[in-house]
């Protein structure tokens, strides 16, 4: 539209006017937020923006590649990925606590973001480059509610490779702070982003980590991924995405279930299903799904993903169950 079409106009001309001949970092998280803010700095200045994406190995079948191979075909951005999912199930070997997993998860993330853009910053420097910008996902509710204040984040870098800068000073770029999510929708639409980013559901930052109940482990992640993209994929058919605010699929992985599938008895694991209602989150409203959905569901997991021999419903509202299992 004109306006959406005028709001991408004024944020490049923004975006050129902040950093100039400059060069700038983005993190990527596969949500709508952060891609949508490349994009635009990535239409302002092209390849003088990289972007990079912490692979941390939770997140959902498809959803990696769908930052690897088509944001960067939708946008031609520059876009450097780490695979850390070693790291991370390494770090989280032997953790169960949800709290504890969110505090792992977080801290390794940063390691190696901070990691990746320190040594951004040495090759640059390197070719006589200097990378001063770091752009953020940031939106107007965010900014309501931080007090507005903008500025420049200091990067104190964990890593232990020799030769990188001890410490990196960066200049914020924050193209999306007077903008709400529907008008960041727009905007990426506008963009030429896939369908799948512009209108990604919410998924929490630390991914399946959190709707692993029980320690996680790679056989783990592998069962929930599957269960999971069957629920996103029937949900998708029967034309539920934008009825539905998010649909989290919980392994009870520390749950046994006995069941009979194919020959014989089988002792296995229930997946939750937690179809959800909402307008912000705070609170939330179980989704009524069809029967027959559910049921379709239902088969599909028992007969395509071993070990899951059992499907439940949550029938919960928030309060006082939150959306999230953990
Ligand atoms: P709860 O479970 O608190 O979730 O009702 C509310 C919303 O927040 C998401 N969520 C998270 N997002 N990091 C995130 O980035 C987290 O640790 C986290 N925990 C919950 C959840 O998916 C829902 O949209």
């Amino acid at each position: 539209s004109w306006t959406t079409g005028s709001i991408v106009e004024e944020q490049v001309a923004a975006i050129r006017a902040q950093i100039g001949e400059g060069r700038a970092i983005c993190g990527l998280s596969g949500g709508v937020d952060s891609a949508v803010a490349a994009a635009l700095v990535n239409r302002a200045i092209g390849d003088r923006l990289t972007c990079v994406y912490v692979d941390h190995g939770l997140m959902r079948e498809g959803e990696t590649e769908q930052v690897e191979k088509d944001f960067v075909a939708a946008t031609g951005v520059r876009l450097r990925v780490v695979d850390a999912s070693e790291r991370f199930l390494t770090a989280l070997a032997g953790v169960s606590d949800p709290e504890q997993k969110r505090k792992i998860i977080g801290r390794e993330f940063i390691r190696v973001f901070e990691q990746a853009q320190a040594e951004l910053v040495a090759e640059a420097g390197a070719a006589g480059e200097d990378v001063s910008f770091l752009v953020q996902g940031t939106l107007y509710p965010d900014v309501v509610e931080s007090g507005g204040g903008t500025g420049t984040a200091n990067i104190k870098s964990h890593h232990n490779v020799g030769g990188l800068p001890e410490d990196l000073e960066f200049e914020l770029v924050e193209p999306l702070r007077r903008l709400f999510k529907d008008e960041v929708r727009m905007v990426g639409q506008e963009l030429g982003l896939p369908e799948e980013i512009v209108h990604r559901q919410p998924f929490p930052g630390p991914g399946l980590g959190i709707r692993i109940v029980g320690e996680v482990t790679r056989e783990r992640l592998d069962l929930l991924r599957q269960a999971d993209a069957i629920v996103r994929e029937e949900l998708t058919a029967a034309g539920l995405d934008r009825e539905i605010w998010q649909c989290p699929v919980v392994l009870l992985a520390d749950v046994r279930s006995v069941g009979v599938q194919g020959d014989g008895r089988t002792y296995g694991h229930p997946v939750v299903l937690r179809p959800v209602t909402s307008e912000d989150a705070m609170t939330a409203d179980w989704s009524r799904l069809p029967y027959d959905l559910l049921a379709r569901i239902s088969t599909r997991i028992t007969n395509e993903v071993r070990d899951v021999n059992r499907v439940t419903l949550d029938i919960t509202s928030k309060p006082p169950g939150t959306i999230e299992w953990e």
